[in-house]
């Protein structure tokens, strides 16, 4: 047995040397052609760019309803015919998270999705920003007073979940209660099979559901100036009012969305800095540079490795012919490294030509809604942590097998480290937060 036929035979969805070099596997994948159908599965792989492309961006052939769920879990019903579209809608609610927006198919999901774009208007994100910038000024100046951190579970996830928390008026008296929900709950995509959904009352969207609700119902009797009461009181373009339990089901939503992937993001950019000083003191004296590194970063290690889609109709992809039916992995970061479409794929190559037509936030109507925030977010912790700093590394103490032996967490959705500890080493001038600014303070 080659090599190349040992890993295409292996399970992307449980494999755990997979877990470790998803790249890799795709790569394998890709040199059986842009559309394949691993030996012994019941789905198709799309590695190819221009593939993946045309399976995103066509709604009226491929249904989203398997985004959450994946492509290897089992259909609610055995499909049969050239058109199952009426089969889908007949059992949208047995497939996991059926009616979430990222699953979601024509009107309902164009409805909640014009909706969600009025969170993410420039007014918005520039309040956001301004949240940001005060926020990563305290958490990474104390990390730097500190000489170090475990960036994922102490910076990033709290992190972004007060980002969530913050676009959304959470009342900031009850944010910690919503991070340590979120730091209790279940990996999105779990490798061992666990149900998302798992943990009933304890699971965090319950926790913060119930809170959730409770502001929004005290908002519709009481309106005060606040975010929550906008929330409370939106409507759908057609003038209609959301349920209650829609906007709750909504809240909790851009808390998932926004959650690993963001944190991930983080990690995974501050791996390619502990990993290259150079690069590292490039982006520190220009941090114009970042977006662009971001950006890179997303095509090349962006934490969300795949979508799924449902051929609803009988199709082609490419020169492969596809029943209705079949479930289609979309291989994100197989397509971001897709070397049709990419030169030197592998390579981390900050100002790349057309680099925004990477596929990290995937693409078509349901191309990620946080985006915009995504990007400030992540770009504005790095510039602090570049800001207060002259040398970012990997703690080799705590991770005496270096960048090779780091830990990813266990999911075939995310692609981000467990646990990542840095060291910190002070820029001249920096003052921690909260300390005014005295000689002794400064580190020299
Ligand atoms: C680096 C961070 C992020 C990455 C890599 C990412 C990635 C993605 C991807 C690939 C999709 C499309 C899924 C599909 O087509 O099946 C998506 C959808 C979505 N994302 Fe993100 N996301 C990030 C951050 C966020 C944040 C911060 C929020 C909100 C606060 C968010 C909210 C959403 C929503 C609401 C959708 C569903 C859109 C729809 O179905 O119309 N995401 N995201």
């Amino acid at each position: 047995m080659t090599m190349t036929e040992a890993l295409i035979e292996r399970d992307y969805f449980s494999d755990h040397e997979v877990l470790k070099d998803p790249y890799g596997f795709f790569d394998a994948i890709r040199a059986q052609g842009p559309v394949y159908r691993p030996p012994g599965r019941d789905y198709v792989i799309v590695t190819g760019f221009d593939e993946a492309l045309a399976v995103l961006r066509d709604h009226e052939v491929f249904s989203a309803v398997i985004a959450l769920q994946g492509a290897a879990a089992p259909l609610p019903f055995q499909a049969r015919g050239a058109d199952i579209t009426a089969e889908i809608e007949a059992h949208r609610l047995e497939f996991a998270g059926g009616d979430q927006v990222v699953n979601l198919d024509d009107e309902p999901h164009s409805r909640l999705r014009a909706f969600i774009n009025t969170l993410f208007v420039p007014s918005r994100l520039k309040a956001s920003e301004a949240f940001i910038e005060a926020y990563c000024n305290d958490m990474v100046g104390r990390a730097v007073a500190d000489g170090g951190v475990e960036l994922i579970g102490s910076i990033a996830t709290p992190f972004v979940t007060m980002v969530v928390a913050d676009l959304l008026g959470v009342p900031t008296a009850d944010r910690q209660l919503f991070m340590d929900a979120i730091a209790r709950g279940p990996v999105p995509g779990a490798l061992d099979g666990t149900d998302p959904m798992a943990g009933g009352g304890e699971h965090p969207f319950a926790v913060m559901g119930s809170y959730f609700y409770g502001y929004l119902a005290d908002r519709r009797a009481h309106p005060r100036d606040d975010i929550l009461t906008e929330f409370a009181h939106a409507k759908y373009n057609d003038g209609t009012t959301p349920e209650l339990h829609d906007l709750v089901q909504l809240g909790m939503f851009m808390f998932g969305a926004g959650q690993d992937t963001s944190a991930k993001l983080l990690g995974n950019s501050m791996k390619y800095l502990v990993a290259d000083q150079e690069l590292q003191s490039r982006l520190r004296t220009d941090p114009t540079l970042i977006p662009a590194f971001l950006e890179e970063v997303l095509r090349l290690e962006g934490s969300t490795k795949q979508t799924a889609r449902l051929a609803r109709k009988e199709t082609r992809i490419g020169d492969v012919a596809i029943p209705a039916g079949t479930k289609i992995l979309v291989a994100l970061s197989a397509a971001n490294r897709d070397p049709r479409r990419w030169d030197a794929p592998d390579e981390l190559v900050i100002g790349r030509k057309r680099i925004a037509e990477h596929v990290g936030f995937g693409r078509g109507k349901h191309v990620c809604a946080g985006a915009p925030l995504a990007r400030v977010e992540v770009r504005v912790i790095l510039e602090k942590f570049l800001a207060m700093t002259t040398r970012i590394e990997l703690d080799r103490a705590m991770h005496p097998g270096g960048i090779a032996g780091l830990s990813y967490e266990p999911s075939f959705i995310i692609r981000g480290l467990e646990k990542m500890h840095i060291t910190l080493a002070p820029a001249a001038g920096f003052v921690a937060p909260g300390l005014a600014a005295r000689p002794d303070m400064i580190a020299t």
